[in-house]
Formats: C-alpha cells, structure tokens, sequence
C-alpha cells in the first residue's frame, strides 16, 4: 500500500522554482467539500465527477481539519505518537476527502495542479483520473493536469492520510495537524530559473540558468542569455539594507519576474561572511503558527512576523523545521532578514528506540530524503534572505545525509550547507550545536573545544565558524542569560551569532482553557505545554523576553565615561546615518531637560557638556541616550527606538534633596494616624500607652498601624484591613524551574508551606519587634526573621527584617521576600524604579529606570501557562492608590515589587491562564531578592552569579501614608 512505501510519492512533476509568472493561473483555495473517515479504508468512489457530495461538510482550503471541528489537535515534542515500526501506520487514520469543482475559464488549456502544502499523504484526482500521490507535508507538489482537463465543469478530489511511512520523517515538535494547509492552484506555468548574484563588496555580478532571456533594465541589464555572466553595477543586499532588483526573464510561453539581490555568502579562516564582511546572525527560530489556523498562515501573518521581528532587532530567521510558505520568504528578501531554510525532516522519535532504524541511515528511505531536499532547494533557490540550507533538525546521523549534502552542493555551491544533528559536521559547512551553555560557546570561540576522535573532521570542525541554531529557550518567564550569549557572540570572530528557540508560543485558541496546549484534546500521549516557549504570545503579543531580546541585539553600543558617550556602530552593513540620537535627563523619573546628541555617521566619542547645572527636583537623576530611526523604513515608522543606555547622574547642583526615599506630600505629625483612631477606639477604650507604641486591646498601635498583639502581623495600614507583611521564600515555580528540576528540589524541601513560629512580640525602644523562626515542616532547616517596626516621620513606619538561616541550606531558594495582603480596592501602582515591564536577575535588561504607573491588572505578565511573572525590579518607592486611599512603600535602597489579585498558591496551582480568578485582596511581594530564570526548560540553568542562597541579611522598608 503507498501509505507504507518508502516513496515519496508518484506522478509529481520536477520541482521548480517558486515564481511570480504572467501564465494564467486559478486559485483553488476556498471553501472545499468535505469528509473524515477514521481509517484509511474507505471506498474512492468520492473521486468520481458525478459522486453525491450533497451530504458532506463544507471546509476552507488551506486549513487544517481539526481547527474546523473534524477530530482534534495533538501535540507531541520528541515521541512518535504511534508505534515505531516503519513504514507501518495505525490502522485509526483520520483520512480526509475532498471535493472541488471549478470551472475552467474559456480558451484554457494545459496546466498543472500545485499543491503547496498537505499534511501529510495526498493523493488527487482530477475528473475521476488519478494523477498521483505525495507525502511532504511542507513542500510543493505539481501534477500535471493538462490531459483530463475539461472544458467547463471540473471535479478535484483530493484523499488526504494523517498518516502515512512519511509522518516518519516529520517528527518536528508541533501540533500533528491534518489537512490541505496551503494554497492549492491551477497554473499554466512551467518555468524554472535560477538567478546567481554575487557581491564581493566592490563587484557584483549576473548569471542565471533556465531557458528564456533574462533583463534587467535598472542596470542596463537586456536579452542575458543562460549561462552567461556580466558584472553590473549593483548595490548589495543584505539584511540590514535589502536592495532588491527587479528582473524579468522571458520563456516560451510565459514571463517570469524576479526580485534580485546581489550577495555572496563565503567562509573564511573560520569565520561566516557576507560580501566580504563578517555576518552576526542574531536570529530567531520560526514555527508557522497561528492560535486559530495553526500552520494554515495568512500573508497578513507572515508580515507581520517580520515587521515585529524587524523591530525587534532581529535579523535572521530558521525556518525550523520545514520550509516556510514561499510568501514568507518573499517578505525576508523585501524587509530583509537573513535566512537559513531548513527541510521538512526530523526523526527525533528514533532517538527512544536508541536510533534503531533510523530513516537518516537507511538507504531504502534515501529517495524520500533526497527528494525532501530537492523540493527544497528548487523552490526557495532564488531568495537572497535564504544564506544556508539546512539538511533537517534532530535526524540523528547516517549515510542519507551525505545524498542529501551532495546533491545540494552540486546544485547550489553558493550556499553553505547546516545540520545540527551530527556534531562531526561531516556533511556540514558551519557547525552548529543547540543550547550549549555559556562556557562551551566560549570555549568553541576560542578555538580550544573539546576535539573529535576523527583528526581529519577534527581539523575540518575547527576551520568552520560556529553559531547556535538554537539557544535560550523562550519557554514561560525568561529566557535568562541572553545578553551573556550576546557578548561572547560579539567578542569572538569565530561565533557567528544564533536563533533563539522559538518565535510563537503555539497555543491554540481554546474556550475552556483560553489557550490550549499538549493534553488538553486528550491525547493518550502528549508534552504538555513545551509547545508554548515563544518569544510572543499566541496572539504575537510581544512577551518581556522579546524585548530583552531586542536589548540584546541592539546594533548601537553605547560606553559612559566621564563626561562622554561613545556610540559604537555594531551593524554589519547599514551604519549609522539612518538614525538620529536623543538624550533626556530624569530628576526622579520626570523629564528635566532633552536635547539631541550629535553622533557621527561612523560613531564615536560625544561630549556630555552642562548636565550638572540642569534644574531638578533634587531626587535622583539618570540620563538615557537613545538612537531611533531617522526616517520611515517599510518596517518601522520615524522615531522607532532602536538602541538606548541609561547612567546614573549626580544630583542637581545646588538642591539638596533627600533622593529616591523623598515621599513628595508626605505631611508631619502624629504617630497614630488619623484614619485609624476610630478603629482602634472601638477595639479598646482601655488603651495602654507604651513608649511610642500604644496598646489598644489586642492590638498594637505604632504610627498609622496597628498590630495583632498574638502574632506580631500587621492588621491595618492608614486605614487599610491589611496582612501584614511575612517572610516568604517561595514563587510559582516558572517553566525553567520545572523543567530544569529546581522545583522539584524546592518542593522536597517545603519551601511552599513554610510555618511562621513566633518567639515573641515585644515593644520597647519605640517600636514593636517580632521573633519568628521561618521553617518548613520535616526538616531542620529555617530562618530567624526578626520583624522590627519603627514609627518614623509624617506618620510612618520602618520595618528592617533581619534574617539568620539556620542549617545547611543544599539548594538555591525562590525568592527572599515579604508577602503581604491588600484590600481588594487598590487598582494602581505608581513606582520610581525600572520598568515598565518585568526584571529578574538575569532577564529584564529592557527595562529602565523610570517613574512607571500600572493597574494591579496591567502588572500581570500573561504567561500561557501561568507561572512567577509580573516582578518589578530596582523598586525606589512605590505608591499604591485605590478606593479613595494612597500609601508608599520607600526601600532602603531598593526592593522588587509584584501585585497580584490571586495568591501565589493560586498562581501556583493555575494551568491556564482563565484559572487566574481575581479574589478580593492584593497579594503584594516586597522581595528582597529572586533566583535567576536562566533556560533549564532546555539548555543551561540560571549562571552561577545569579543563583540565590540564603545567607544572613537585612531587608529594610518603610511604609508612609501619601
Ligand atoms: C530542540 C528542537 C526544537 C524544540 C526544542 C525544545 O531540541 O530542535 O524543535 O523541540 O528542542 O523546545
């Protein structure tokens, strides 16, 4: 049966370039007639013109069946979600049939049915013949048409097979979705070209291969004939300035037009370039993905991944793990993004079974392969964007990968070739690895890797430039360690850069569950959610790791001296004259002064005159420096910032303020507010004054607060029901932490249930003092946390928390922390600090300091599957307002902030974003500290210097009524 060939399938035509043609052509997509049937044994007879199809769905084309309610999506990351016995399928094997009828316009004749993409076994008829049968879920097949065509009324039907011996070679980790997904056309088309331009950096050169004659008119380019090279006076193309030229090549029968770019992709002395010029790949893995139609992606989409790339700084992309739709790269050639492109192959699952039978090694799966890479090639060969071809992802090794790299080096030796999945690079250009940590990256961009047993592929391996095809995993909060790749990717020649794992989260849109992952169809096996590990949200809503991802990629540098800036150019090819440079000075967040700061077009030292003399509020001051773009680009409007650096200043000369901790407003007076005298009134007439504290019932009253006498905790707060702030060590554990193991050792040690024991609540020397011992049940471990609350100015209190750890601690913690609860009523915080949006130690390099203002709601960072987020670093004072009432919290120095209208045992316990149900208080987190987030999820944990250990320390806060 041809679902279990090793073929990869009958009847297709050549593969050929992917071409914009004036031959006449007929879309097929819209709506389709439609039937699933759970096996593949079913009668053909839907394929004959006069079949009643009157009983059937109705089904867009391209779209995938079980989006439109036609079984369901399943997602699997490395494990075959059937047996692996190849070339053998499960006899349960949603099979889909489709019916089309068009008509055929008058005078047409001849033409072939382009099917761009089914997932997974297509097999077509037209008017009851059959034309053939393909496997290749994400590369084109061309039947030829032209003998059972008629006149008028014509009848497509279309078997498609969710399985078949090919879903052995399309184990890539994503939704397994069934359907006919892309464009499906009629097209009298039959050319095929392939364009060679070349730059070296001063020359630049034209050849193509293909019948017809080739003109080029904006370089006097008229009647090139194939085979023939000219040298032109072209500008190059590269990424960062796609210079296109418009060509048109006349064939037989039908004019071609093709968008040329001139560059040169070459190696030298271990280093990739372009045009002669060193290249820094800062890249991005690319699913196609969409919450509502999968992989079935618009133009729109396909756009607007590359605009908000683009504006992210990113400039290259993989296509993992399959060749895009051709539209997409269209758009990497126009807006310009480097590009590797990838074939439509992985055999991951094999790896379960220890490689055995591995299709990579298996001389009968060879047709199949090669045929994978031809499509490959022959579609997407004329892209400037597209600088490598990538064999596949996770295939393990074996001997149909040297098939695959020849044949590709015969037909286009102007691109390097890249597999990761054999790190010999025997059949490679560059090598490339996944998720090496910090330190192996580094090693390798010295050259002092360890070596290969092979000397011969040792020394090859080593002649070769290096880059990540993946590394820091995007999955959940993070990813951490970003800016550290980056800089051993700019300091060592050999390191061409690399693509972070991944673009989207793939959730899909779900009504229960908001967005769905890997179980929530039920399927018996799954990889629950390491389907959502983008760097933007299912909707492209851009998560805080795509804005670190932006810091990280900045093409300007910036140096602070003593009185200078100097601006460092860090693209390869663009400069710097397409920007302009600003700079603001900030008096604690307000704006003092702007101006613009000349840089020169190759960058350089500026002179930083007069700041000292600004006014200013006295508060503390911080001068950002910003390079946007001068002008409209087609991917970013005027004034679209593309790099900044913050310093700190000295004071404003002259003023003396009391800095970050002044409370603007805050009034003298009473150690008892006046908001919480009925209050306390009420609870007891038989108040007892003690020094600077007073008694009343079972309350103690210190500045406008008052505490539980039992407990020591804080009750009320200027007028708000409040529980008081505890120390708190634990956080809903984030992807990394899961995944990576710490939570597991977390949990064994209890951090989640820690018991608060008090020793003693006493008064004296004006304040309260609380002695606790902070510990999990069923260990020796804990904490001394000693509460001391002062009452200080205008009606307001200081806490320094001192902490002692007690035991021998074997693990990092969470967080070092107080937690406290507010009334539900508090809506907003305003906060001097950085921000906007979320930091942790080792993530949040996009924000900056600044006076931020944020509802409770707006602080939440939605996260698919729910999890820590939302932290604000470097926290000055924070005020927070609501119901009426306002209060501060001041750090001494800093604190990070966190509010959230669930606890975090509800964050905790969440699975999707819709369990999140806002209660009636704000859970706030004054945190002293955080362990990092690194990408443990995949890839190293957090760096040693970002891990957190409890050690013996005090944390100091002040709480002032405003
Ligand atoms: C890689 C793989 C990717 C993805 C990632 C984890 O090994 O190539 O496709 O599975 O791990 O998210």
């Amino acid at each position: 049966m041809d679902l279990e060939t090793f073929a990869p399938g009958s009847g297709g035509l050549a593969p050929r370039a992917a071409l914009r043609s004036d031959a006449p052509s007929l879309d097929l997509n819209g709506t389709w007639r439609f039937r699933l049937s759970p096996t593949a044994a079913v009668p053909d007879d839907f394929a004959q013109p006069d079949h009643d199809d009157s009983g059937w769905a109705e089904l867009p084309v391209p779209s995938h069946w079980p989006l439109h309610g036609h079984g369901s999506p399943a997602y699997t990351n490395v494990v075959y979600p059937f047996p692996v016995d190849p070339p053998h399928v499960p006899t349960e094997n949603p099979t889909g049939d489709y019916r089309r009828v068009f008509d055929l316009p008058d005078g047409w004749s001849g033409g072939r049915l382009r099917f761009d993409g089914v997932e997974s076994f297509a097999r077509v008829w037209l008017n009851g013949h059959e034309l053939g049968w393909s496997t290749g879920s994400r590369l084109p097949v061309e039947f030829d048409a032209g003998p059972f065509l008629r006149p008028g009324r014509n009848v497509l039907a279309v078997r498609v097979h969710q399985w078949s011996a090919a879903s052995y070679l399309e184990d890539q980790d994503m939704w397994w979705l069934p359907g006919i997904f892309r464009d499906v056309t009629l097209t009298r088309s039959a050319a095929d070209v392939f364009v060679h331009a070349g730059h070296d950096g001063r020359r630049a050169t034209l050849s193509f291969d293909g019948p017809g004659l080739l003109d080029l008119p904006e370089l006097g380019v008229a009647g090139l004939e194939p085979g023939v090279e000219v040298t032109v006076a072209a500008e190059p193309w590269t990424a960062e300035t796609p210079r296109l030229y418009q060509a048109v090549v006349t064939l037989p029968g039908e004019t071609v037009r093709l968008a040329v770019g001139f560059r040169t992709v070459s190696i030298a002395g271990g280093v990739l370039l372009v045009n002669g010029r060193p290249l820094l790949l800062k890249g991005v893995n690319r699913h196609e993905f969409h919450p509502e139609r999968g992989r079935a992606v618009t133009y729109e989409t396909m756009r607007e991944d590359v605009l908000l790339m683009k504006r992210h700084n990113v400039n290259a992309v993989r296509t993992s793990h399959y060749p895009p739709h051709p539209a997409f790269l269209d758009l990497c050639d126009e807006l310009g993004l480097w590009v590797i492109d990838e074939c439509d192959f992985e055999t991951h699952g094999f790896g379960q079974v220890g490689w055995r039978g591995n299709p990579t090694d298996d001389p009968r799966w060879a047709d199949a392969l090669l045929d994978r890479m031809r499509r490959t090639v022959e579609r997407d060969k004329n892209h400037p964007s597209v600088i490598m071809w990538s064999l596949g992802n996770e295939a393990g090794v074996g001997r149909n990968l040297a098939v695959m790299a020849g044949w590709t080096r015969d037909r286009d030796p102007s691109r390097p070739i890249h597999y990761e999945g054999d790190w010999s690079c025997e059949h490679a250009d560059v090598y490339s690895r996944m998720y090496a940590s910090h330190a192996e990256v580094e090693a390798i961009g010295r050259g002092v890797e360890d070596p290969l047993d092979d000397p011969a592929l040792d020394a090859r391996r080593r002649a070769m430039p290096f880059l990540q095809c993946e590394y820091a995993h995007a999955m959940g909060n993070g990813p951490g360690g970003l800016a550290e790749y980056q800089e051993l990717f700019e300091r060592y020649p050999r390191l061409a850069g690399g693509f972070v794992w991944e673009w989207i989260d793939h959730g899909l849109a779900h009504p229960r569950h908001g967005y769905a992952y890997g179980g929530d169809y039920g399927e018996p096996v799954h990889d629950s959610n390491f389907v959502v590990d983008g760097l933007v949200f299912p909707d492209r809503t851009p998560s805080p790791g795509l804005l670190d991802l932006k810091k990280a990629f900045e093409p300007v540098g910036f140096a602070f001296g003593d009185g200078v800036v100097t601006v460092t150019d860090k693209h390869g090819f663009a400069g710097l004259a397409h920007l302009t440079f600003t700079a603001v000075v900030e008096d604690e967040g307000l704006t003092v002064a702007e101006f613009p700061l000349r840089v020169p077009a190759e960058g350089g030292e500026v002179k930083l005159t007069g700041l000292a003399e600004l006014p200013g509020g006295g508060g503390e001051r911080w001068l950002t420096v910003r390079a946007v773009l001068a002008d409209d680009q087609p991917w970013a409007p005027a004034g679209h910032e593309i790099a900044w650096a913050q310093t700190p200043l000295p004071p404003a000369t002259g003023l003396d303020g009391e800095g970050g901790g002044a409370a603007p407003g805050a009034e003298g007076g009473t150690t008892v507010s006046p908001e919480i005298g009925p209050d306390v009134g009420a609870a007891g007439s038989t108040a007892e004054a003690w020094a600077g504290v007073s008694r009343a019932g079972d309350l103690v009253v210190l500045g406008g607060a008052a505490f539980d006498l039992a407990t020591g905790r804080l009750v009320r707060l200027f007028g708000h029901d409040v529980e008081g702030p505890r120390l708190d060590l634990w956080r809903a554990p984030t992807d990394n932490d899961r995944y990576g193991g710490l939570e597991a050792d977390w949990r064994r040690l209890g951090l989640h249930r820690l018991t608060h024991r008090i020793d003693a609540v006493e008064t004296g020397g004006g304040g309260l003092t609380v002695r606790t011992r902070v510990a999990p049940a069923a260990t020796d471990l804990g904490l001394r946390a000693v509460y001391r609350w002062t009452a200080t100015d205008g009606g307001g209190l200081r806490l320094a928390v001192e902490i002692e750890p007690e035991g021998d601690w074997p693990a990092p913690v969470p967080r070092v922390g107080l937690a406290m609860a507010l009334p539900g009523g508090v809506e907003r915080v305003t906060w001097f600090g950085r921000g906007p949006g979320e930091a942790y130690p080792d993530t949040g390099t996009a924000t900056r300091v600044g006076r931020w203002s944020a509802t409770v709601d707006d602080l939440q960072t939605p996260y698919v599957y729910p999890q820590e987020n939302g932290h604000r670093a470097d926290v000055r004072w924070a005020e927070f307002t609501g119901a009426g009432r306002a209060f501060r919290v001041v750090g001494e120095p800093v604190f990070g902030l966190t509010a959230r209208r669930w606890s975090t045992a509800e964050l905790d316990a969440a699975t999707h974003r819709p369990d999140l149900v806002p209660g009636d208080r704000v859970h706030l987190h004054l945190d002293l500290a955080h362990q990092g987030i690194g990408t443990a999820a995949c890839g190293p944990g957090a760096l040693p210097a970002y891990e957190l250990r409890v050690r013996p320390t005090t944390f100091t806060l002040r709480f002032t009524p405003s």
